[in-house]
């Protein structure tokens, strides 16, 4: 009897209290998994291999096994401990460091702790990099976030991590992300998410705490040129272009005059304003406060409700730049961008209409929209060689920008930016919303934010006017009481 002490009341000798099946089990369960984190690790760390699966087993399936394995290696401890209780009293637990065996014992337990903190620590640090990764947020939910990673990867921001502009810095809203995230990566095991993903995003951080990391609030930006191509659904596919000036400013008086587009982020005005659906689509109520703090209302006039009931919303970046990582091209757009690139032949009669019409047909999956594609087209150009180059640019339009399994594609998700597609600036800029003393509308004539410069094809988009040209529209039928979006849609 080793462990007892000279003179102390004979007890019965100290049986381990992990030897129980409980505990044992536990054990084998968290060397098991302290091995294959260690094994993953290096293979993450050395092999930089680009698989998302490799860091959901690294950084959270085995420090899961690994903790749950402790835990019950505790939990068996305990239990074997009670029952060890009930059978009599236990001897008291005696460390005496003039004991080699003690020494040892203690020795290996600190290093033993030192160890497991110092793999705790590394791990944890790797989970949380792991968690706010791209390779995390847009990979490992393969269909989830297709729509939305394959967006990002053809926009400006490609570069940016998906935290950057959904979590951003801090530690209020990293707890808040990562609450919501164990719901998300819930409703994606079983299933449970909606689709399309809803738009816009409830709990998105504000713009001033995301965007404005990168993106100096005080930055001018001055006037941006702009060319804009597209092609008529004629028989010769006409182009057209418009060259823009877009007037888009700045908003800080110490930069540049206050004035343009983003003079509605001028740091001393304030746009505040109500909207009638989930989508922010329909703007019916707009609150102006000029830097001298005087308040102007402005309504659509079938508004006349109570404000106090609705949300009131300050305006920020995303109430225009809503996609700045996910824009999903309309169809009509991006087969105007493939002819002008030369990828779809132009001397193909028809090819803008037919491309357009191809692209916009129910599919249910994209396998059935490659063959639904290459068949339709082959159908319209039986006798026509050069239609087979042109199929797989149609195809890849669809692939970059039409997603069936998620129900997302431009239809869904509005771009404010502009006013041709969606209603973007036109929600409030319609010349419908009035001040309440009648005085005067939202500005919406044509050249309030932008000046043509040249219009047309060839020779005419050499002349140009500095002092801007009436907007001739390719189309008879256009009428300016109208909106572009009564006729416009994207589709054919
Ligand atoms: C430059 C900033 C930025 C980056 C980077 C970014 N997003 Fe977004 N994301 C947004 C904004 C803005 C919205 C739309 C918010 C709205 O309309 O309310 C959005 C919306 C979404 C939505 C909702 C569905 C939709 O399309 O509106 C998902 C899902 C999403 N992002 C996933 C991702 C993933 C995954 C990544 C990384 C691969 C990523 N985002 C990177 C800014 C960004
Ligand atoms: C981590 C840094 C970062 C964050 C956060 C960020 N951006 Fe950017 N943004 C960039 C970079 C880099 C570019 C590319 C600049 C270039 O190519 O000139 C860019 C480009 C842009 C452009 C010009 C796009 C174009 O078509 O040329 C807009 C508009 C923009 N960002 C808006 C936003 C908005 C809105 C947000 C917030 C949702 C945001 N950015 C968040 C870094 C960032
Ligand atoms: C009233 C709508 C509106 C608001 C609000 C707004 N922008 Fe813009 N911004 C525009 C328009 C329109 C352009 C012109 C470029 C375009 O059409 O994409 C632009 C251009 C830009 C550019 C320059 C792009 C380039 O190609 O050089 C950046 C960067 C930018 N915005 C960032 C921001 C940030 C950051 C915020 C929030 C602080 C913001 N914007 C708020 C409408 C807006
Ligand atoms: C939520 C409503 C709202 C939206 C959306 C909106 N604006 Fe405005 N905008 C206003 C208000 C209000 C004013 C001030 C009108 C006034 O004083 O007469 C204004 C003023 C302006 C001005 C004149 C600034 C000056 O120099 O006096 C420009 C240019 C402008 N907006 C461009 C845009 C563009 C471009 C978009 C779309 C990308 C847009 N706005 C979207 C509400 C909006
Ligand atoms: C409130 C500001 C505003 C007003 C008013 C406005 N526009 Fe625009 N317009 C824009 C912005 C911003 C864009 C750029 C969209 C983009 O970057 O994709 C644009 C783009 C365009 C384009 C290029 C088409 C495209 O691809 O989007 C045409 C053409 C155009 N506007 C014509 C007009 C005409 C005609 C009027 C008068 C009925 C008008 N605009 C009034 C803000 C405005
Ligand atoms: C009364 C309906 C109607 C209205 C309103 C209208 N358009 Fe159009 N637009 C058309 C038709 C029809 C075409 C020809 C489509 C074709 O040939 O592919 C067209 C063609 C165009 C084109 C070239 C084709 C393309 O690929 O988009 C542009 C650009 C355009 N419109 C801009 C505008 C703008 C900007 C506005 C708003 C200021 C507007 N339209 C308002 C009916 C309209």
């Amino acid at each position: 009897m080793p462990d007892a002490e000279p003179g102390s009341k004979p007890t019965r000798p100290r049986a381990p209290l992990l030897r129980n099946w409980i505990s044992l089990s536990g054990l084998l369960v968290a060397v098991g998994s302290l091995f294959s984190f260690l094994l993953l690790f290096v293979l993450d760390s050395a092999a930089h291999l680009a698989n998302p699966y490799i860091g959901i087993l690294t950084y959270m399936v085995a420090p899961g096994f690994l903790i749950t394995g402790l835990f019950v290696t505790l939990l068996g401890a305990l239990w074997h401990r009670q029952r060890l209780k009930a059978a009599g009293p236990l001897p008291a637990l005696h460390i005496d460091l003039s004991r080699p065996r003690d020494r040892r014992i203690l020795g290996m337990f600190i290093a033993a702790s030192v160890c497991f903190l110092l793999i705790s620590a590394v791990g944890s640090y790797k989970t949380y990099q792991f968690t706010e990764s791209v390779q995390f947020c847009g990979e490992s939910c393969h269909t989830v976030m297709r729509p939305e990673l394959t967006a990002y990867e053809h926009g400006p921001h490609a570069r940016v991590e998906c935290a950057q502009c959904h979590i951003g810095p801090g530690a209020t809203w990293f707890v808040r992300s990562k609450l919501s995230g164990t719901y998300q990566v819930y409703a994606t095991l079983f299933n449970k998410f909606p689709r399309p993903i809803p738009t816009p995003v409830k709990n998105l951080r504000p713009a001033q705490q995301t965007c404005n990391q990168c993106h100096w609030p005080r930055e001018f930006v001055g006037d941006l040129d702009r060319t804009y191509n597209y092609f008529l659904g004629d028989r010769t596919n006409t182009p057209f272009s418009v060259r823009l000036l877009l007037k888009v400013g700045g908003g800080d008086p110490t930069h540049g005059p206050v004035g343009g587009i983003h003079w509605h982020m001028s740091i001393s005005n304030r746009v505040e304003y109500i909207a009638t659906d989930k989508a922010r689509q329909k703007i019916a109520w707009v609150r102006l406060t000029d830097p001298l703090g005087v308040v102007t209302v402005f309504r659509e006039p079938s508004f006349t409700n109570d404000p106090s009931r609705y949300e009131i919303r300050t305006m920020d970046c995303m109430d225009c730049h809503d996609r700045p990582a996910h824009k999903f091209a309309a169809p009509s757009d991006a087969v105007n961008l493939a002819i002008a690139l030369g990828h779809i032949n132009g001397p193909l009669p028809y090819i803008k209409t037919n491309a357009v019409y191809a692209l916009n047909r129910p599919y249910k999956t994209e396998v059935e929209a490659r063959d639904g594609i290459a068949t339709f087209l082959a159908d319209r150009y039986p006798d026509d060689p050069r239609i087979r180059r042109v199929v797989p640019f149609v195809q890849q339009i669809y692939a970059d920008n039409f997603f069936p399994a998620m129900k997302a594609n431009w239809s869904v998700y509005p771009d404010n930016i502009g006013h041709r597609l969606w209603p973007g600036c036109f929600r409030c800029h319609d010349g419908r919303h009035r001040a309440e003393d009648g005085s005067r509308t939202i500005a919406n004539d044509c050249t309030a934010c932008h000046i043509i410069l040249a219009q047309g094809s060839g020779a005419d988009l050499l002349k140009l006017s500095a002092e801007g040209q009436k907007f001739k529209h390719p189309e008879d039928l256009y009428d300016p009481a109208f909106q572009c979006t009564d006729c416009h849609t994207g589709g054919p």
